[in-house]
């Protein structure tokens, strides 16, 4: 009877672990970040780390199980009655010595020694990187610098395909975590500090990245993207990211560029090509630079897609997608909301 009920319930856990397998969704890799997936060599060392443990986890597992129906058996054989005596041998006693103590001690010694290479060989990568990003957490968005091209982008990494690239995490207000399961473990960015990782990707894609340290009321709104290429596309998307933004040449977006300026967009945001305006620079960081916005994926710290729409939804209404951010409600008129998406939408 014991041993029926025993079946059936292995039975329904084997089932449960099959169906769940089977129910994962293929969705575009920039949407479904795995550490179980890895396309960086930070990545992969990661996941070997897993499976090694997720390994000797299993053994374990069965281990305990085979000895639990073991003991159960020899009890229905009414067998256990025959306890180790003083000529028995200590047998009894063995088992906790050898399960209690010493099959710990060189498991977990196992698990510490494979973490410590792993952080070792994370850490001092074989390549020197070639080239620098810094990046500020704030919240909740990220600011992105090339600081050898003089460029500046925010909630959008882009990094060529088979290069380390050295990136430099920095907070300018509380602890944040910067996190791309796919690449790289997390490294948390810590107010008036300096950490280093290196992402050091191998196949060309989108991978999400997310704030992994509780920053506030919009810690799960702190995403970003990271968009590994080809060297040549990576260089080409430098350097159109180094120039300035070109002036409207249409007129509707010429009016929203007077929008930008006068509803004071600008006094929070900067774009290149401005520049010479009168502006009251004090403030200018205290939101991501716009100047080539059109050429990002998403807007809000990677919580809305790009489009029309929700640039509209943002500009007008931001503290419903994102209550607590630094973006104030913009009142705008119908007219000058449709020029300023216009403007915006040249900012290539
Ligand atoms: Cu930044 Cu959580």
């Amino acid at each position: 009877m014991m041993m029926t009920r025993l079946c059936r319930c292995a039975v329904l856990l084997i089932t449960l672990l099959l169906i769940s397998a089977c129910t994962a969704v293929q969705i575009s890799p920039g949407h479904t970040p795995s550490a179980l997936n890895p396309q960086g060599t930070g990545a992969a060392r990661i996941a070997e780390l897993w499976w090694v443990m997720l390994g000797l986890g299993t053994v374990i597992f069965l281990l305990v199980v085979g000895l639990v129906l073991a003991a159960l058996l020899r009890g229905r054989r009414g067998t256990s009655t025959t306890m180790p005596d003083s000529t028995g041998g200590d047998t009894g006693r063995n088992w906790p010595i050898f399960g209690g103590i010493a099959l710990p001690f060189v498991v977990i010694g196992i698990v510490f020694g494979y973490s410590i290479y792993t952080l070792s060989a994370i850490e001092n990568p074989q390549t020197k990187p070639a080239v620098k990003i810094e990046i500020v957490g704030r919240r909740w968005w990220w600011e992105v610098k090339y600081p050898d091209q003089g460029v500046t982008t925010a909630n959008e990494i882009h990094i060529p395909v088979d290069v380390p690239v050295q990136v430099q995490l920095q907070s300018a207000d509380v602890i944040h975590s910067f996190w791309v399961p796919e690449l790289h473990g997390k490294m948390d960015l810590i107010p008036t500090r300096i950490n280093n990782l290196t992402l050091h990707a191998t196949q060309v894609g989108v991978y999400r990245g997310q704030c992994a340290e509780f920053c506030g009321l919009q810690h799960a709104h702190m995403g970003f993207m990271v968009v590994v290429q080809s060297k040549d596309d990576f260089n080409n998307w430098l350097s159109a990211q180094g120039q300035p933004a070109a002036a409207p040449t249409d007129p509707i977006a010429a009016q929203g560029q007077q929008v930008f300026m006068e509803a004071g967009c600008v006094f929070c945001h900067t774009v290149r090509g401005l520049e010479d305006k009168e502006i009251d620079r004090s403030s200018v960081d205290l939101g991501p630079d716009l100047t080539h916005l059109a050429s990002r994926m998403t807007i809000a710290g990677a919580s809305l897609t790009k489009n029309r729409g929700n640039l509209a939804g943002w500009v007008v209404d931001p503290q419903h997608v994102k209550p607590g951010s630094l973006m104030p409600e913009m009142y705008l008129d119908s007219q000058d909301l449709q020029d300023l998406l216009a403007y915006l939408e040249t900012l290539h």
